[in-house]
């Protein structure tokens, strides 16, 4: 326990607005497992930032569940890590109102995921959607996290995280850490299938997204179908999208340079390279569903890691928070 005090914190989050894909797995949640023994590590469900698009109230419900069952089916341990829902830590909400007050509008509308989720909800531009880099600052900041996993899409709230903390520190003297991305050099972002100048995202529709949970023909046929061009060569180079993306992700989940997929499939063409991709990463999917499969029956044994879990995490998140409210001159009639 002790030892855990010296170790540098990690801290990360996904929203668990439906199942998780293999950008999520590469960009974020295998480098989670990969940090668990060096980090004391905080992974949470980022259910409040979930609801800044329109969910259905039940599914939000079983997908907090079984994005759980997917962490620990992807080898996060709850013996090493800390496991928590965003929404049961009171101390998010708290400290983000706080932070609200210290984030520029100027900053906010420089956002490029808030102009382009607006675009995509053009009916439901809502504050939360517009404030929530500054949610997520505070999830960051209430742990002290040194460190953030994330994929390169998430680096710019990050950029913001630390203007707040620096702000807040000039203003008050040091009261926050911090913290810095972690991203990995392949696999931090990774392409839609169907237009490779897209991030593969959750909420795409049609073939472009794979999923964690696709069964191995699906993940197969969909790599098959991957728009790619007509060079017809294996290689890594400006303009070809699409295998540029397929190379990231059979390096990310194989540990392969690109220098030694060229040539792997030199001479070869497409129709061999998406199939080895397609079976790399159906195979790495499929013990992770296994497992997963298994944790989906004991809703006991999830339940109890989430509540011990918040239980650790909100200790630490109120030390900072009622740090926060003396240094901003809040007063309190207990004291
Ligand atoms: P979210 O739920 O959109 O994505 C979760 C993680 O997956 C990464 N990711 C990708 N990486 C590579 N290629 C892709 N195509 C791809 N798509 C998603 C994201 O970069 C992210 O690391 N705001 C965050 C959740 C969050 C959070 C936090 C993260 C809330 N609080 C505090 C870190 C720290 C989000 O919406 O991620």
């Amino acid at each position: 326990m002790e030892m855990n005090e010296t170790k540098k914190v990690v801290l990360s989050g996904i929203q668990p607005s439906g199942t998780l894909t293999l950008g999520n797995y590469l960009g974020a949640l295998r480098n989670w497992v990969k940090v668990q023994d060096e980090y004391d590590c905080y992974y949470m469900l980022a259910d409040l930032h979930a609801i800044t698009v329109r969910q259905v109230p039940a599914e939000l419900r079983q997908n907090c569940f079984k994005t759980a069952a997917i962490y620990l089916a992807a080898g996060i341990d709850p013996a090493k890590s800390t496991l928590f829902l965003q929404s049961t830590i009171p101390a998010h909400s708290q400290l983000a109102w706080v932070l609200d007050c210290y984030a520029m509008m100027g900053e906010l509308n420089r956002m490029t995921q808030f102009k382009d989720k607006s675009s995509r909800h053009a009916d439901n531009i809502n504050g939360g959607l517009y404030t929530y880099p500054v949610l997520m600052a505070a999830d960051i900041l209430l742990y002290q996290a040194d460190l953030v996993p994330v994929g390169s899409d998430q680096l710019q709230h990050l950029e913001l995280t630390r203007d707040i903390a620096t702000r807040f520190n000039h203003a008050y003297s040091e009261t926050f850490k911090i913290p810095k991305g972690l991203t990995t050099q392949t696999g931090a972002r990774i392409m839609s299938l169907s237009d490779p100048t897209k991030k593969m995202s959750k909420s795409e529709v049609g073939d472009g997204t794979i999923f964690m949970l696709d069964s191995k023909d699906v993940v197969i046929r969909k790599i098959r179908k991957a728009v790619t061009d007509s060079d017809g060569e294996v290689r890594y180079a400006e303009g070809k999208h699409g295998i540029n993306n397929l190379m990231s992700i059979y390096s990310a989940v194989t540990g392969k340079t690109f220098e030694e997929i060229e040539s792997e499939f030199a001479g070869k063409g497409y129709g061999d390279f998406k199939l080895a991709v397609g079976e790399a990463v159906a195979d790495e999917l499929a013990v992770l569903q296994g497992e997963y499969q298994r944790y989906m029956t004991d809703k006991a044994y999830i339940n109890d890691i989430l509540i011990k879990g918040a239980e650790k995490a909100s200790y630490i998140a109120r030390k900072t928070l009622s740090k926060v409210y003396r240094k901003v001159g809040f007063y309190d009639p207990t004291k």
